[in-house]
């Protein structure tokens, strides 16, 4: 029988998902001011539960209060709001699906606003345009080793709360990710050099998470199929990590790409960078990383998700049956219509909306001070802004604004 969206899928620790499709992380920013849970959450994720996707992942949650990806991140660290969390999960699980929380340390890639020297494999700054994140500063071991407990932490309040799974988020150039990387890392200790010591914090983490969760709770796990950075964490790199995961107990690998200063994982990014994937060709694809994917998937002995730029039933329909990807993430769409795989699983639709066409200033929005690489920077992340605002008004209950100026 020929795998589709609407097979169900049997995971290493013994869950199932309901069906190949998952509405992928996209960070809410609806916490409340000690960052935890709130009834917007609640309201979000009721309808993205009713939305019919087998697996729903949270936005990043954090691990620590000092180190947020974005102010209004919902962070486990001790600051209470057990009874919220409790009915977050409530609400996202009302339609029996599976909802993991991601579970997130954003490292110097933390606003100034929230942290002016964050935590980071080494001292090494982002290079932005306009760069709006502190200085990084090398971790010790001590903190590196509380880092892992943190992840541990957190995966075990997620599973007390009644989250079905936890995901860690080892891509897009968070804590993980830059650990992963030879130029973000430039440790000669046990946590940098070879791609087994840059590795090590990511198999850390899955041990402890898997220790302190026990062998029925599904551990996920989101990895870069690449930087697309010359120098940077590469394909081949990505290959590698995911052998030494093979033994950790991972259930589901997600495979995306890109870091800040290479956003290709919202179809952005520098199309001239090192292999990058999102040429007009790639595009027309529609999938932007499934080609890595496929380089990797031999490699893995977990399931496999892809996720970036699916948007029709037929191109994803086609990932799961060539065995490229064995789930399907969509994000963006779902920010604007929460109810999308059910509509495509029913028929009622075969594609998805695509919002995400590029955002171009006027020539003249800008004066003649900022420069091309400020320019695409205001562009690229004022579009996702746009797309983090949907997700605000849908929490609020004011729903969805398709007009929403950009
Ligand atoms: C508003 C927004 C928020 C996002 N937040 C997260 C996040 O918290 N964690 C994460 O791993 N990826 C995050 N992403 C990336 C998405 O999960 C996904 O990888 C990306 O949007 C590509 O998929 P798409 O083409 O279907 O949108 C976010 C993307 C958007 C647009």
């Amino acid at each position: 029988m020929t795998t589709d969206i609407a097979t169900p899928l049997d995971l290493p620790c013994g869950a199932r998902l309901s069906n190949r499709l998952c509405k992928a992380a996209l960070t809410e920013g609806l916490a409340d001011p000690m960052n935890r849970a709130t009834d917007k959450l609640e309201r979000l994720y009721r309808l993205w539960s009713e939305g019919g996707a087998g697996l729903v992942l949270t936005g990043n949650v954090q691990v620590d209060r000092t180190h947020l990806e974005r102010p209004g991140n919902v962070v486990i660290d001790g600051n209470g709001g057990i009874e919220a969390l409790k009915a977050y999960a409530k609400a996202g699980t009302v339609a029996g699906n599976h909802l993991w929380m991601q579970i997130n340390h954003p490292g110097r890639q933390a606003p100034i606003s929230v942290n002016r020297n964050p935590l980071a494999p080494s001292a090494v700054p982002l290079k932005v345009a306009g760069n709006n994140h502190g200085d990084p500063r090398a971790a010790t071991e001590e903190e590196i080793l509380d880092v892992i407990r943190r992840f541990a932490y957190v995966a075990t309040v997620a599973r007390e709360t009644g989250f079905t799974g936890v995901q860690i988020h080892g891509a897009h150039g968070y804590l993980i990710s830059q650990f992963l990387s030879p130029i973000a890392n430039q440790r000669t200790d046990a946590w940098g050099g070879s791609v087994a010591n840059r590795a090590r914090l990511v198999l850390e983490i899955a041990k402890a998470i898997r220790t302190a969760v026990g062998a029925d709770f599904p551990i996920g796990l989101k990895l870069n199929s690449s930087d697309f950075q010359q120098g940077g964490f590469s394909n081949d790199d990505a290959i590698a990590v995911v052998q030494l995961l093979n033994g950790a107990g991972i259930d589901l690998l997600e495979l995306s790409g890109g870091t800040y200063e290479q956003p290709v994982m919202i179809g952005a990014g520098d199309d001239k960078a090192e292999n990058a994937p999102a040429t007009e060709s790639t595009r027309q694809r529609e999938a932007y990383f499934l080609n890595y994917a496929n380089l990797i998937k031999p490699h893995a002995r977990m399931p496999v998700m892809v996720t970036g730029g699916f948007r029709t039933k037929r191109g994803m329909n086609e990932a799961l049956a060539s065995g490229g990807a064995d789930v399907v993430g969509l994000g963006r769409p779902m920010c604007v219509d929460t109810d999308l795989p059910r509509r495509l699983l029913s028929g009622e639709i075969d594609r998805v909306p695509t919002w995400e066409t590029d955002l171009r200033l006027a020539p003249n929005a800008l004066g003649p001070e900022v420069g091309a690489d400020m320019r695409r920077q205001i562009e690229v992340w004022g579009k996702q802004g746009w797309f983090c605002l949907q997700l605000i008004l849908i929490g609020e209950g004011k729903g969805a604004n398709r007009e929403l100026v950009d």
